[in-house]
């Protein structure tokens, strides 16, 4: 009789370090704490070495049945592809997510998929990374059979079934790729210019597709070799250490505490049955979406007759579409719609994104207080306005939190869940639950202007206001920021969001004066360096894309392409004269260093006055919420690979330079790291812990 493998998951050894001739990569379902076996990167070898165990499963005399159920991922699956024959059980998922961590199949899964299921199937899941279900791996030849019973006994029966069967034309290893119609070296070029794009400097998508390759062109064993040529230089690329320490990040700001001592553990949620959004604009409606999508039912309140109108069917066409590429069916049954507050009566939870003005929140908040049940609670997504004086408006301040998301609300993967000093942990962890069960990577914040992305994100929007005004463009700054790896610099996310944005707020906050465009008080508020350049641009109706014009040029309003605008640049020039200010050749190496510095220092300032609990919660915000370049790991991650010395140098020179920039004073958390031998970022938690407590 033969052999089979597996019995739950069938995985790779236990350590797998990132030795890639002799182990593959074993993972759980990533990202999420289902027990990754990926723990164990870094660590010293031990366990039998992978690919020779694979290759001598693959080799045998009997055939091996894997019996593959929950997940089969990495090493998982690489292992299953050694075996003869395959049977998943119909819950069971698989996948190569190599990738994602920046590495390749190297335990042959890039030589021995594209075999099995051809070029094309393979490069999509292998360059992705992506999940399949047992269905569709029946369906693209992964699996040979899918059981809803006993996985095991399934494949023992199977493995009967075949006993005494010829096993060659089984090893995978054997095979030749299917051949593809069409040329395919025409193919892999049109997937690799297609990689190349998408990955945006991200190494780890074009060696997965030059192993495919290899797969393609070269026998079996070369192929492995490629493999493992490969693997080698993506092991010891940041790239991959960045994105491992992202996946522990995530973890880690799920086990949240706060300075006051609550803790994830010790603070259980409360059950969240049915949800309520006041305000279907542009956030409302997205997350009105997220929370139907995850399953609540949602009452929506919206006192504009045009706007309930309007966001219904807007609504309903993001949750068709939404259940269109998830296959499943829209659920619409799950929203309701009033245009009175009092319709909030029976819910659980509320989430306010109404206007952003304090009056008409703090109104809210006590009609919510009079109106739902004691119990319930009340969050709001404002951006900026302070929680804990609309948790002052409210019976019960203790219920109060921020849910702060992101636009589009029902897409982008972040929330800060931001508490007040009056927020009980039990509120923050409902916050922190429902936000799990919507799909989104959700951080407790402390409360403070801004929280923790709009804080430091305003030190690097000033100094891309400050490089133009030395001598800087917008293409200059944005193709810095770009080759950075941020899909969009920040003068095209400006036009896209609109300018009106960034004014409203300055002017609200006092910055933004009317009739001071001249004089040595133009270039200076509240003490401190200000460029009104931003609203120089909005007082001549330049507000971005929408009106065709901003930082750039797009040639009618709603135009999306963004071409640099001669206009701008003598306005620049002119501004430059006007206030005395000589331009100087600026390189991308200074645009980095001022704007990301800039905000990394911030990000010191928010970790020493606790606002997060760690670099990871910070790292978390930006790679999920403001398109930091994931294979980057984060802003404090990124200052741990740059080295906090050359931060702290490169801060006190441009500081030297610029006394008139709070923003690039050191902070004293960096000089104190600094200090203290610059502990490595996994460290930093503790440091801080130590040097708080000597103060
Ligand atoms: P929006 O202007 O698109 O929508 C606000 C909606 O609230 C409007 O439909 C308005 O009719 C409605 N509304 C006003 N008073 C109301 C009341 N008494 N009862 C019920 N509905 C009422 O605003 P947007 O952009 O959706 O912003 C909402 C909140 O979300 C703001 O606090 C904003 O700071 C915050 N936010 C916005 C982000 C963005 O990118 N737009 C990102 C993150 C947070």
């Amino acid at each position: 009789m033969g052999g089979f493998c597996g019995n739950k998951n069938i995985l790779a050894p236990k350590k797998c370090s990132g030795e890639a001739r002799h182990r593959g990569l074993t993972q759980n379902s990533a990202p999420g704490p289902k027990g990754a076996d990926i723990k164990e990167f870094g660590d010293s070898e031990s366990g039998p070495p992978l690919i020779p165990m694979i290759h001598a499963i693959e080799a045998g005399n009997k055939p091996m049945v894997a019996a593959i159920e929950g997940f089969a991922l990495g090493g998982g699956l690489e292992l299953a592809l050694g075996c003869h024959y395959r049977i998943a059980h119909s819950k069971a998922r698989l996948g190569l997510p190599e990738v994602t961590l920046g590495l390749l199949p190297a335990a042959g899964g890039s030589q021995r998929l594209p075999r099995l299921i051809g070029v094309p199937a393979a490069l999509d899941l292998i360059i992705t990374g992506r999940h399949v279900t047992a269905a569709e791996a029946l369906q693209l030849g992964i699996v040979d059979q899918v059981t809803d019973h006993h996985t095991v006994d399934a494949a023992v029966k199977f493995a009967l079934s075949v006993a005494g069967r010829p096993l060659d034309a089984r090893r995978i290893s054997s095979y030749s790729c299917p051949p593809v119609s069409g040329d395919l070296d025409a193919l892999f070029e049109e997937v690799m210019r297609k990689v190349r794009r998408g990955a945006r400097g991200a190494i780890a998508p074009v060696a997965c597709v030059q192993a495919v390759r290899a797969a393609a062109t070269l026998p079996y064993a070369r192929g492995m070799e490629r493999e493992r040529e490969l693997m080698a230089t993506l092991f010891t690329s940041g790239q991959a250490r960045a994105l491992q320490y992202s996946f522990f990040a995530q973890r880690a700001v799920s086990r949240w505490s706060t300075p006051s001592g609550a803790r994830w553990d010790a603070s259980a949620p409360k059950p969240v049955r049915k949800v309520a959004v006041i305000g279907l604009g542009t956030m409302g409606r997205g997350i009105a979406v997220a929370l139907a999508q995850a399953g609540f039912p949602v009452v929506s309140v919206e006192t504009q007759e045009k706007q309930l109108t309007e966001a219904k069917r807007a609504v309903s066409q993001m949750l068709e579409r939404g259940a269109k590429r998830r296959g499943v069916a829209a659920p619409l049954d799950k929203m309701s719609y009033s245009s009175n507050i009092q319709a909030v009566a029976d819910v659980d939870l509320v989430i306010e994104a109404v206007f952003e003005d304090m009056g008409l929140k703090k109104k809210i908040f006590q009609q919510l207080s009079a109106v739902c049940k004691p119990d319930a609670l009340l969050c709001t997504n404002t951006s900026s306005l302070d929680v804990d004086q609309l948790a002052s408006q409210t019976r019960n301040p203790e219920l109060v939190v921020g849910m702060h998301f992101f636009a589009p609300a029902h897409v982008m993967k972040l929330l800060e869940v931001v508490y007040g000093p009056r927020s009980s942990p039990q509120a923050l962890a409902t916050a922190m639950q429902l936000g799990k069960k919507m799909g989104k990577v959700s951080v407790a914040v402390g409360n403070c202007p801004g929280f923790v992305g709009n804080r430091m994100l305003k030190a690097y929007v000033e100094q891309a206001f400050f490089l133009l005004e030395e001598g800087a463009t917008p293409e200059l700054v944005d193709s810095a920021l770009e080759e950075f790896g941020f899909s969009m610099g920040f003068f095209k996310v400006s036009d896209l969001s609109g300018l009106d944005v960034g004014w409203k707020v300055r002017k609200e906050d006092g910055l933004a004066l009317p009739g001071v465009s001249t004089g040595p008080s133009a270039r200076i508020r509240q003490g401190r360096r200000y460029s009104p350049l931003g609203d120089l641009l909005c007082q001549r109706g330049r507000f971005g894309q929408k009106t065709g014009s901003g930082w750039y040029q797009y040639g009618k309003p709603g135009g999306r392409v963004a071409t640099p605008d001669p206009w701008l640049h003598s306005f620049l020039e002119e501004y430059r004269a006007q206030h005395g200010l000589v331009p100087r050749r600026i390189d991308p190496q200074e645009v980095l260093e001022r704007c990301l510095y800039a905000l990394i220092n911030e990000g010191f300032r928010i970790l020493e006055d606790g606002i997060a609990a760690g670099p990871e919660d910070i790292d978390c915000i930006y790679v999920f919420g403001y398109g930091w370049p994931h294979y980057r790991g984060g802003p404090m991650f990124y200052a741990a690979m740059v080295g906090l010395p050359k931060v702290l140098e490169r801060l006190e020179h441009y500081y030297r330079a610029h006394p008139d920039v709070p923003d690039l004073q050191p902070c004293s958390l960096l000089r104190r790291l600094v200090a203290s031998g610059s502990p490595p970022v996994q460290k930093w938690k503790e440091a801080i812990k130590k040097l708080h407590s000597q103060l």
